[in-house]
């Protein structure tokens, strides 16, 4: 209802009981008229006139207020902009609205906040371990530890690895946090997914060598898989998947490579015959420095931040990665790339 049609109606009831008051003692209907209409006048504009200046306007102030800072304005736009002609019944309205979206960023936010916490804390220590070995071998060496030559290049050799796995993690987490800021580009061209596949292949032969492992392509695949995507990406996100299915592969096992034509969309998945992962661990996987078996992990040495990074390579292309897997049996991962059309021009996309 309209704040005129409110004030009226309350100043008309004002009107019609003095007026009520003076038929009962006068009994002229005219005097009644007249006192019905001067009351009603004179009510009309005092009510309107206080209800504006001490409820309405503070109404629509906040109101005004409400509905700009739930569009994300600030105060000073806020105050200097005028909105609804009827704030006393939008501003409920307003005020639910409001209150329903303070509570999913408060959400969020929280959300967020145990994320701060978990990553802080792993990131403290995945440092911590190669910090506190290379602190202890130095230590020995400086206790004596080079007396004896060759004991003393073993410890060494120890510090350089952790120094090396300590760089490595600093690169990582460099490289994880510029392709989420849109740091790194994502340089979108037209090539042939095969011969990236073979290519990769034939650079890890020898690291398959070591792990007994056997790399295998399912398939000839003599008909061009061409694709748009960023090529020395998707070189990092293979390199990182087939390096997964040697670590956790079975020695003496295979790796699979199998790539599908669906149907704006080609599928890639690297397959092996490793440990598998149980089932609980799968939504998390993905996570920076998620491990299923910690042990195992650590051992192996990786800083568990490959499949997070190859996760923001894939959806920085507008794709989807999955991954399916039976513990002691295997595991599949696999990742879809946009086909590639006739007459494509190189577009940068930044990710
Ligand atoms: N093919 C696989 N089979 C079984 N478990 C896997 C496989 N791939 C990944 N995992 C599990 O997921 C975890 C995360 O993998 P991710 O590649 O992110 O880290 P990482 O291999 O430990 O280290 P990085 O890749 O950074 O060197 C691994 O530690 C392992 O527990
Ligand atoms: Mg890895």
């Amino acid at each position: 209802m309209k704040l005129r049609t409110l004030v009226f109606i309350n100043a008309f009831a004002v009107g019609i009981s003095i007026a009520a008051v003076n038929m009962y003692f006068q009994h002229k209907i005219i005097y009644s008229l007249v006192s019905l209409l001067i009351a009603t006048i004179v009510s009309y504009f005092v009510f309107y006139y206080l209800i504006n200046k001490y409820v309405y306007s503070k109404i629509k102030l906040i109101y005004k207020l409400i509905h700009s800072l739930k569009l994300g304005k600030d105060l000073k736009d806020a105050l200097g902009e005028y909105i609804s002609p009827d704030p006393i019944n939008d501003v409920e309205q307003e005020v639910k609205e409001w209150a329903r979206d303070k509570k999913l960023e408060i959400d969020d936010l929280k959300k967020q906040e145990k994320f701060r916490k978990e990553f802080l804390s792993n990131i403290s220590h995945e440092f911590k371990t190669p910090l506190f070995a290379i602190e202890g071998y130095v230590e020995a060496l400086k206790d004596g530890g080079l007396e004896d030559p060759k004991q003393a290049q073993v410890f060494l050799n120890k510090v350089s690895n952790n120094v090396d796995r300590l760089s490595v993690l600093i690169k990582d987490l460099n490289e994880i946090s510029k392709i989420e800021s849109g740091e790194i580009p994502i340089n979108i061209e037209k090539f042939e997914l095969t011969a990236l596949v073979k290519e990769v292949m034939e650079s890890l032969e020898l690291k398959a060598k070591k792990y007994k492992i056997e790399l295998v392509l399912k398939d000839k695949y003599d008909v061009p898989t061409w694709v748009k995507a960023d090529r020395e990406k998707i070189r990092q996100v293979l390199v990182n998947l087939i390096d997964n299915s040697f670590k956790y592969g079975k020695e003496h096992g295979h790796t699979f490579i199998s790539i599908f034509s669906l149907h704006d969309q080609i599928l890639t998945e690297i397959t092996d015959e490793g440990i598998g992962i149980n089932e609980e661990h799968l939504p998390r996987l993905f996570e920076r420095f998620y491990r299923t078996d910690s042990s195992r992990s650590r051992q192996i040495g990786g800083s568990g931040l490959g499949l997070a990074i190859v996760k923001h390579i894939v959806e920085a292309h507008d794709q989807t990665i999955n991954v399916r897997s039976t513990q002691g049996i295997g595991s599949t991962f696999g990742f879809t790339l946009q086909k590639a059309k006739e007459n494509f021009i190189n577009i940068p996309l930044i990710g």
